[in-house]
């Protein structure tokens, strides 16, 4: 499989491409618009051809180039049941989804939006917002919800193997990669935390608005697309 991380150091989001080497189709996850072209070049430069977009959720923080690269390359698009009504398909817990050769498998993981799913491939998960490198996603806005995301993360995705690699959406401070077991063991939101422990630390965090969310939720629901110009651009 071919795999590649990248960061687009605004938004500090993690887009993540993946190739299957036999059919050389491809998917990026989570692709930010300001990104497209870095993207696309990679994508070409590896051989690839990009069939797939998935989306992990309905993002706050930074507009997705779902849209662009559908218009682009014709890839389908794929996010979560209930989140952007502009994806081609929207998937539900124990979907799969194939990429080429690669098997997706999607797991349900709401609490940060209820539209969160994470996708499961072999040795490795990416989460989007759910789980975060000795974190989480806010559950205060886009139908958030602490007590939901307690189960994403407990029953869920610490039911995946210990090994199993975790990359995440974002990070903030200069990490790539995690794994369960790790998680498990040091996340400070969660490992050795109750329910309502967890409830509390999520309801206590009184972070600030994210700076782009008027924005970029409603043009992530349209598949990147923002409110369209007078001249139609
Ligand atoms: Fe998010």
């Amino acid at each position: 499989m071919i795999f590649r991380q990248l960061f687009d150091s605004e938004s500090s989001t993690y887009t993540y491409l993946l190739g299957d080497e036999a059919t050389r189709q491809a998917v990026l996850i989570d692709p930010v618009l300001e990104q497209v072209d870095r993207d696309l070049q990679l994508v070409s430069e590896l051989d690839l051809t990009l069939t797939h977009v998935f989306d992990t959720h309905v993002h706050a923080d930074h507009v997705t180039a779902s849209g662009v690269l559908r218009e682009r390359t014709q890839a389908t698009v794929v996010g979560g049941a209930g989140g952007a009504s502009c994806a081609n398909v929207q998937v539900r817990h124990g979907d799969e989804v194939r990429v080429g050769q690669l098997v997706f498998q999607v797991l349900a993981t709401p609490g940060h939006t209820d539209d969160s799913v994470s996708y499961f491939i072999g040795d490795r998960v990416f989460t989007g917002d759910a789980l975060l490198i000795r974190g989480n996603g806010r559950t205060d806005f886009q139908n958030g919800n602490a007590d939901q995301l307690y189960d994403s993360l407990t029953r869920v995705l610490f039911s995946l193997p210990d090994d199993t690699l975790v990359y995440p959406g974002h990070d903030y401070k200069g990490r790539t990669v995690t794994s369960i077991a790790e998680e498990k063991r040091h996340n400070p939101r969660v490992a050795g935390k109750s329910r309502e422990e967890f409830i509390q630390i999520m309801d206590n965090l009184h972070l600030p608005k994210p700076r782009k969310i008027d924005i970029a939720v409603p043009a992530n629901r349209a598949c990147g697309h923002l409110t369209p110009s007078p001249q139609g651009a």
